[in-house]
């Protein structure tokens, strides 16, 4: 089979304007909730755009690790290829993609760390090896062999021993706030849903796109 012929038709569920919440975030949780109830394989996952200020693009994937009023979560190497990219032009897109409903959320907007505190808390929140992993490995870095990383973790073990491992100051979160958030249903005959929501002075502006 060729991958032209690879098509699926989507008639799930549909999406109306009159249907949504007036608040995206709230519109999101609903959504997520859902993507959890239907076991989608890791609903948290989603692709981050960044660019250069020259406007060079460049994805990857990483986890959504909170949601709320203020914003979307991810945790990761301020040194890396992304953090990097968010210091010099501080805007992002997102994408989650949940398969199995048959549905697409695209969010973009500014982007700003996470204060101390709340990476810190998190940090704390992962299980050992993560953690001393973020001093190992300087996260987009070209290395030599895989031996760096497994000689590297084995000095972290004995450095942290027994104490307290710190949150590495290269390491944090980013926030992106969204200014525009798209919900996409899919429908039959590729005349799907979607609903985007503008962020405007006060609320939102919430608009049906064509497919
Ligand atoms: C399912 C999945 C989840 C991931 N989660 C994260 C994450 O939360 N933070 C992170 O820095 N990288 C995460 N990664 C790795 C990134 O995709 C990427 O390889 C890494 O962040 C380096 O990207 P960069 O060189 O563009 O900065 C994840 C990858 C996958 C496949």
């Amino acid at each position: 089979m060729s991958v032209a012929d690879l098509r699926r038709e989507y008639a799930l569920a549909r999406l109306d304007e009159g249907d949504v919440s007036p608040d995206p975030i709230a519109q999101f949780s609903r959504w997520f909730s859902e993507a959890l109830a239907a076991e989608v394989e890791e609903p948290n996952a989603m692709v981050l755009a960044t660019a250069t200020p020259e406007g060079s693009p460049s994805a990857r994937v990483v986890l959504l690790k909170g949601v709320d009023e203020r914003g979307f979560v991810f945790f990761t190497d301020y040194r890396s290829l992304k953090g990097a990219e968010l210091e010099a032009n501080p805007r992002a897109a997102l994408v989650f993609r949940w398969s199995e409903l048959e549905r697409q959320v695209r969010i973009t907007g500014g982007t700003a760390r996470t204060d101390k505190e709340e990476s810190e808390e998190y940090y704390r929140s992962r299980p050992l090896g993560s953690r001393l992993g973020a001093w190992v490995s300087h996260q987009s870095r070209p290395i030599p062999s895989r031996d760096v990383l497994e000689r590297g973790l084995a000095e972290m073990e004995r450095r942290f021993a027994g104490g307290e491992v710190p949150l590495p100051p290269h390491w944090g979160g980013y926030r992106v706030r969204p200014e525009a958030i798209e919900f996409w249903q899919g429908r039959p005959n590729r005349l799907h849903d979607r609903i985007r929501y503008v962020r405007e002075k006060e609320g939102w502006r919430i608009e049906r796109l064509a497919p």
